[in-house]
């Protein structure tokens, strides 16, 4: 295991694109504050991402829904200061997109604060604000499956796509996705044959997180990757700092290293 500190050019969108090309896998991570993402990016991991999951894991909420546009460009400010080239992804949280002006409000105030791309969830229905984000040069990333914002319809964080049906609208609406300017698809908690049926079906890459081993590149929230959560945890959920003995960079290098090599996530960790 090596632990990678030469620099390397800054990860765009393109670098994105041309890695899902080259068939190679990409490494993203949670991280919202100058520490995280400067451990996150000197280890090579390519994009960073300002979560609203920090309303659980930094404010100790029970979900997303509390976090506002005002916490999340707060933490894209503190995480833009330790990143070292990673692209730096941030959430539009709960109803910051509630409208086609709202998000580009919205998307606006976190582009100023530093972020290169933007995540909003849900399907074929952000067609349009996916359109009018991606003309004004924001780019999209577009979570789909699991949307945790939407817990309270989904009544519970459960797998989603089982159904072979629901499996193949989750694909025909990312490709509307795509086809209206998203750059990226993440796609949450779905059966590791549909992660690779999503991935396969489209041009642009796919960040899965619990999806299988099969997209483009995976993701994990940076308290999950260091088993710090206090909280219940996912089935896809690793602790890479168990038992490493060169602690949280150690983790950070391996996390990469199996991402890199397509070992995780593992059958124990995927759907
Ligand atoms: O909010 C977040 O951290 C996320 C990841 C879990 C994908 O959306």
């Amino acid at each position: 295991m090596s632990i990678q500190s030469q620099s390397r050019p800054d990860i765009t969108i393109n670098t994105l694109a041309q890695m899902k090309r080259a068939g190679e896998k990409f490494v993203c991570l949670t991280a919202y504050d100058y520490c995280s993402a400067h451990a996150a990016s000197t280890a090579g991991i390519e994009v960073l991402l300002v979560g609203d999951s920090l309303g659980m894991v930094i404010q100790g909420h029970d979900s997303s829904l509390p976090v506002t546009i005002e916490d999340i460009a707060y933490h894209v400010r503190c995480a833009k200061q330790g990143n070292k080239g990673s692209l730096l992804a941030a959430d539009l949280p709960f109803m910051s997109y509630y409208s086609e002006t709202a998000s580009l409000k919205s998307a606006a105030i976190l582009m100023r604060e530093g972020a290169q791309m933007v995540k909003l969830e849900g399907g074929a229905w952000l067609a349009e604000t996916t359109r009018l984000l991606t003309e004004r040069g924001i780019p999209v990333c577009a979570h789909m499956g699991l949307t945790p914002q939407s817990i309270n319809h989904l009544g519970g964080y459960r797998v989603q796509g089982r159904d072979p049906e629901q499996g193949q609208a989750i694909i025909d609406e990312a490709k509307i996705l795509q086809q209206a300017g998203a750059s990226v698809i993440l796609i949450e908690c779905v059966p590791e044959t549909l992660g690779v049926a999503l991935t396969n079906s489209l041009d642009v890459p796919v960040i899965g997180i619990g999806a299988g081993a099969g997209t483009d590149g995976q993701i994990l929230v940076w308290h999950d990757l260091l088993g710090l959560y206090p909280g219940k945890t996912a089935k896809f959920v690793k602790n890479f700092l168990e038992g490493n003995k060169f602690g949280i960079q150690g983790a950070l290098a391996e996390y990469v290293t199996q991402v890199k090599q397509g070992k995780f996530p593992d059958p124990e960790h995927s759907y």
